[in-house]
């Protein structure tokens, strides 16, 4: 996707040879344009799939995952992280595994939003190790809905969370993908679909 490649040259920070900060238009700032355009092509990767319901994780993942919404005509829900004093009832939860911080969270979503007849885009801001997605997927499958496939904005390539998800059977569709981070410069997978 041009638009977001040009956008993550542009004003992308090589933080280390594993993590890019997008804090000026994904992680922090929003730039509400550039989102409509991912939410866009979400909406036409997935349009045959027929996507009922959108399932991200608080924070970064909302904000692409409602204008994804927006355009295939779903509603959004987002999975917590923390407990919520209002969700207290009837939770579907997951367990995520953060390699970074080195330890284990739930995740959950109310079993209201979710239902058999549902099924399921998941969508993420980044695909780094895969556990966030996998968390999603396993509290899609405990509320016995289906899983169309999952929509990430910016795949880091050289982690693994790509391969795992698509050696599970799941269709991953990355906006940009990202080779390599080292030496301080970006580099992306121009094989991929982008
Ligand atoms: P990990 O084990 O590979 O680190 O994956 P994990 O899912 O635990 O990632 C921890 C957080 O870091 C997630 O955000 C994830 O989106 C984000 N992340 C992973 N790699 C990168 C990267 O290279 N750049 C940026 N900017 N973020 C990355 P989170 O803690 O859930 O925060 P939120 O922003 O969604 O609130
Ligand atoms: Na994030
Ligand atoms: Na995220």
């Amino acid at each position: 996707m041009d638009m977001l490649i040009e956008k993550i040259k542009s004003e992308g920070i090589v933080l280390s040879p594993t993590v890019l900060k997008v804090d000026s238009f994904l992680n922090h700032q929003i730039d509400p344009q550039l989102m409509h355009e991912v939410g866009k092509e979400f909406a036409d990767r997935f349009s045959r799939s027929g996507i009922t319901k959108i399932l991200t994780i608080e924070s970064s993942g909302i904000a692409p995952a409602v204008m994804a919404g927006l355009h295939l005509n779903a509603p959004v829900v987002f999975a917590r992280k923390r407990k919520s004093l209002t969700l207290v009832n009837d939770l579907v939860t997951a367990s995520v595994y953060s390699f970074t911080k080195e330890e284990t969270s739930e995740i959950s979503v109310s079993k209201k939003y979710l239902s058999e007849k549902d099924n399921v885009l998941i969508i993420d801001d980044f695909l780094a190790n895969g556990q966030a997605a996998l968390g999603l997927a396993d509290i899609v499958k405990k509320a016995g809905s289906g899983i169309a496939g999952i929509g990430i904005v910016i795949e880091k390539g050289f982690q693994n969370g790509g391969q795992l998800l698509r050696e599970k059977g799941f269709r991953v569709e990355s906006l940009a993908i990202i080779d390599s981070l080292e030496n301080g410069m970006i580099s992306f997978d121009n094989t991929a679909k982008n």
